[in-house]
Order: structure tokens, then sequence, then C-alpha cells
């Protein structure tokens, strides 16, 4: 099974993949925890690049093209086999990430969805966690400064490239992950990520045993 978590920056998927893996690990499952961009000695050095805030230069299709680059290592060198050999996948980020922040937030639309094609060899999760959290509060969590809700509100420049993008630009990134969820409700479950980790982490838990009954029932 492959399951990922999406989410604005400052969601907690980090923190929410990390607790779904030690759950099922306390039920025997054999479990690989990954993140994009990034998960391979590659895709860390291209997260690097893509992360750099002095590379602001960097053009839309670049960056698209960097992240399904890390993305087709990542699906090459460990996601496929480990599928192969029975284990259960969770990635901290997956192919949505790319449809929501380069095709909608940098306008780049159909091309990232072809271009994709080629760097997930086809992989798609059974199951989507979508972390929706208000901006202003994501990005004060990935700040991780004082200055919370003002810094965001400000724009002031966050500490990656991504991050360092204003307000609105993560507001259509909130928009782009909350229309794809509409799209694809049988497979993205969009969570509530205000509140503690222990509390994300009981709504995960309660939407992923719904999804695996539904699973079970169809099949
Ligand atoms: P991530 O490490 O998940 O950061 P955070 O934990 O702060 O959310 O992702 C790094 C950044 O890369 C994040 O701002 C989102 C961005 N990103 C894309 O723009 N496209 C992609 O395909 C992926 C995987 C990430």
């Amino acid at each position: 099974m492959f399951v990922s978590f999406e989410g604005g920056d400052g969601s907690g998927k980090s923190t929410q993949a990390a607790l779904l893996a030690q759950w099922f690990e306390s039920r025997e499952r054999d479990v690989l925890l990954t993140r994009e961009p990034g998960g391979t000695p590659i895709g860390e050095r291209i997260r690097a690049i893509l992360l750099d805030p002095d590379f602001g230069e960097m053009a839309p299709i670049t960056e698209m093209l960097l992240y399904a680059a890390a993305r087709a290592q990542l699906a090459h060198e460990v996601i496929a086999p480990a599928l192969a050999a029975g284990k259960t996948v969770i990635s901290d980020r997956w192919l949505d990430s790319s449809l929501v922040y380069q095709g909608v937030a940098r306008g780049l639309g159909r091309a990232v969805a072809e271009v994709n094609r080629h760097a997930t060899e086809g992989l798609m999760p059974d199951i989507t966690f979508l972390l929706d959290v208000d901006p202003v509060v994501g990005l004060a969590r990935a700040r991780h400064d004082g200055t919370l809700a003002a810094a965001a509100l400000s724009d002031t420049p966050g500490h990656d490239r991504i991050e360092a993008e204003g307000l609105a630009w993560h507001q259509a990134v909130r928009e782009g992950f909350l229309a794809l969820a509409r799209k694809h409700p049988e497979r993205i479950a969009v969570i509530d990520a205000s509140g503690s980790p222990d509390e994300v982490h009981e709504r995960v838990i309660r939407l992923y045993g719904e999804h695996a009954g539904d699973a079970g029932r169809k099949a």
C-alpha cells in the first residue's frame, strides 16, 4: 500500500507521516517512510537546489522539471522496489504537490501531469491525506519564529525559496489542493490540520479506518 501526505507549507505533514509510520509499525507492518523532494541521494541534492533562496531566478519550467527528476529517482530507486517487497510506503508529498504548486500556483497547467507521467512510473497513492490549514497558520508554523502570523501577513521572506512566496500564492496553493480533493474524493481525504499533532493524528487514523473499510467492502 502507498500512502501520501499533502498540504501547504507548515501543515504538519512530516509529523503526521512519522506518526502514521509508527502506528503501522506498532501493528507489525513493514513501513518505508520517505519524502519529496528528496528521499534518495540524488533527490536530496536536487532538493538543495530547489529550496536555495539564492536561486530566485529559477524559471518555473526548470523548477517543475527538477521536482519531476527527484520524483523519478525516488519512484525508481525506493518506492517501486518497496511496494514490490510488500512494504507499506508513506511519502511526505507526491505528484499532487507538483500539480498544485507548479501546475496551479506557477500556472504551468497540463504540462505538469504530462511530464510526471514519465516520472512516477504510474505509481499513485491508494490514499492521500490532505492536511488543510489556513496558510497564515501554516507559514507561521513553518517559519518557527516568534512573529507568527504577522510574518506571513506582511510577506516577510521565509527561509526557503518556496516558503518565501507571498501569502496570496500560498492561498492559491490551498485552493488548488482543495480543488484536487474535490476531483478525486475516492483517493484524497481532507483533514483539518489545526490543533495539536495528536488531535490531527487521531483524525488521520479515523479516516484511514473509513477508507480501509470502504476498500474492503469494494474488494
Ligand atoms: P517540504 O519539504 O514538504 O516542505 P514543508 O515541510 O515546508 O512543507 O517541501 C518543500 C517545498 O517544495 C514546499 O514548499 C513545497 C514544494 N514542492 C513543490 O513546489 N512541488 C513539488 O512537487 C513538491 C514535492 C514540493
